[in-house]
């Protein structure tokens, strides 16, 4: 029943597939919010700190699983302990509530392309750009609209296959969108008054390593590297044995990062000149809100503006179907479902969740429909903020904390490094300190971090 498992046709494409996955609205929509909002320097040094200590090794940790087994997340786990294929079912959960929420931002990322490309004007007067977005997000209907649309892509895709096209495309485009990013960067960070965002960003203040920064930068560390919720176990299931899997994380993490803070320079100079200090309050959604601003100050702007949007499409869109994609192929290998079932039920069930997040954009939306009267004013659950943080905070890291336990003391760290050495020519150098990670420190910090966000109402209040 089972089919022979498809492998990456090079080291690079299966990298650049990764990074892809890696890289998308997590980078440029939710880093710089979570830079604003969690103190920026201390965030920046946390966050780097934990994508080399503990995300780099729980990435190493998933891949060899992966390549281990050649299983999705599920059957991964199945094959090595059936007792734990509930590791692989947190996967599952975490990455249909993420898809929930990502089509809903990768549906005003749609909207933001067509704004640029018919020249719609957003308005007059010193906060045009943040009106113009909040009115946007606050009306009910059109990024309902949008949102359906980019899910409905997605779902169109996935059916089809992840073709050749999507991966060919978004590894022409990912360059280019590194490229635009730098060209953004250095536009913001030499407007006049970028200095004080720069400052912002390079300053430590001590009173800011503390608790909330440290679950921001773990959950935020993960969901960027698209760790702990099993896509890299998938994807290790089409390695080839030949590859070296430390390098090919290495590369993962560099550029991931890289493109998170290119993006945070891109943004938070120009969150201080247009909204002041007290724009970083507002939570992600800068992307929507500055950056046109900053293209409107470039000549050509408006051609700036919509390539910027296409190539964030683009990223957002790479990313949606390796979650979609992973959700599906277990549905499909786990309960033999045929693949457009899976792919239309688990969108209609996204798309009812979707719905919820997109909605609860406006904190004083009434459910008042036109076609559904409810006046007594009940207020919709702030389900944005509920379902990132559950995703962010608890879910993601417990299902890394579930992954580390798993290869350090179930299926075992020999096991692992073996696996890990098997691509490498020369010994896996670093085997003793990635035991030592995985075993004791990985689980301790995420054990720890999820102590404080259960049971201390840190994060998760
Ligand atoms: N890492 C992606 C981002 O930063 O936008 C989001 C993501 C992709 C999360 C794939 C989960 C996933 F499985």
């Amino acid at each position: 029943m089972k089919q022979k498992r498809s492998q990456w046709a090079s080291n690079l494409g299966f990298i650049l597939a990764a990074a892809g996955s890696a890289v998308g609205l997590g980078n440029i929509w939710k880093f710089p919010g979570k830079v604003g909002a969690n103190g920026g320097g201390a965030f920046i040094l946390i966050y780097i700190i934990i994508v080399a200590v503990i995300g780099f090794p729980v990435m190493l940790a998933e891949l060899a699983i992966g390549r281990g087994t050649q299983k999705n997340m599920v059957g991964a786990f199945r094959t090595l302990d059936k007792r734990w294929t509930f590791a692989g079912k947190i996967g599952i959960v975490t990455l249909f509530v993420i898809m929930s929420y990502y089509c809903v931002v990768g549906g005003w990322v749609l909207k933001y392309i067509l704004v640029y490309i018919t020249g719609a004007h957003f308005g007059g007067g010193t906060t045009q750009y943040q009106d113009y977005f909040v009115n946007f997000i606050s009306d009910w209907a059109e990024p309902l609209a949008w949102d359906l649309l980019f899910l409905i892509l997605c779902i169109y895709i996935v059916i089809k296959g992840v073709s050749q096209g999507i991966e060919r495309v978004s590894k022409a485009l990912m360059p280019c969108l590194f490229l635009l990013l730098i060209g953004i960067a250095i536009r913001s960070a030499t407007l006049p008054g970028a200095k004080e965002g720069l400052k912002f960003m390079f300053t430590i203040e001590p009173a800011d390593f503390n608790r909330d920064t440290f679950v921001a930068a773990l959950g935020q560390a993960f969901f960027s590297l698209s760790v702990g919720m099993g896509i890299l176990i998938t994807y290790g299931s089409y390695v080839p044995r030949t590859e070296n899997l430390v390098k090919s994380s290495a590369w993962i993490c560099i550029l991931d990062t890289l493109v998170a803070f290119l993006a945070a320079f891109a943004i938070i100079p120009a969150v201080f000149v247009t909204l002041g200090q007290e724009g970083l309050g507002m939570g992600g959604g800068f992307a929507f809100m500055v950056l046109p601003r900053v293209f409107a100050s470039l000549p050509g702007g408006v051609v700036f503006g919509a390539v910027f949007f296409i190539l964030l499409f683009f990223a957002a869109l790479t990313s949606a179907i390796s979650i979609l994609e992973s959700c599906v192929a277990y549905l499909e290998e786990e309960f033999g479902l045929h693949r457009f079932k899976a792919a239309v039920g688990l969108g209609a069930g996204m798309s009812i969740l979707s719905a919820g997040y997109s909605l609860s954009q406006d904190p004083g939306r009434k459910i008042n429909l036109p076609w559904f009267h409810f006046s007594s004013g009940i207020q919709m659950l702030p389900m944005n903020s509920v379902m990132e943080k559950f995703t962010d905070d608890l879910m993601i890291p417990l299902g890394a904390l579930v992954f580390c336990i798993f290869t350090g003391w179930i299926w075992g760290s020999k096991n692992a490094a073996a696996e890990i050495e098997a691509g490498m020519e020369t010994r896996f150098t670093l085997k003793s300190v990635w035991t030592f990670v995985i075993r004791f420190l990985a689980p301790g910090a995420i054990g720890v971090i999820l102590y404080f966000t259960l049971w201390k109402g840190q994060g998760l209040s």
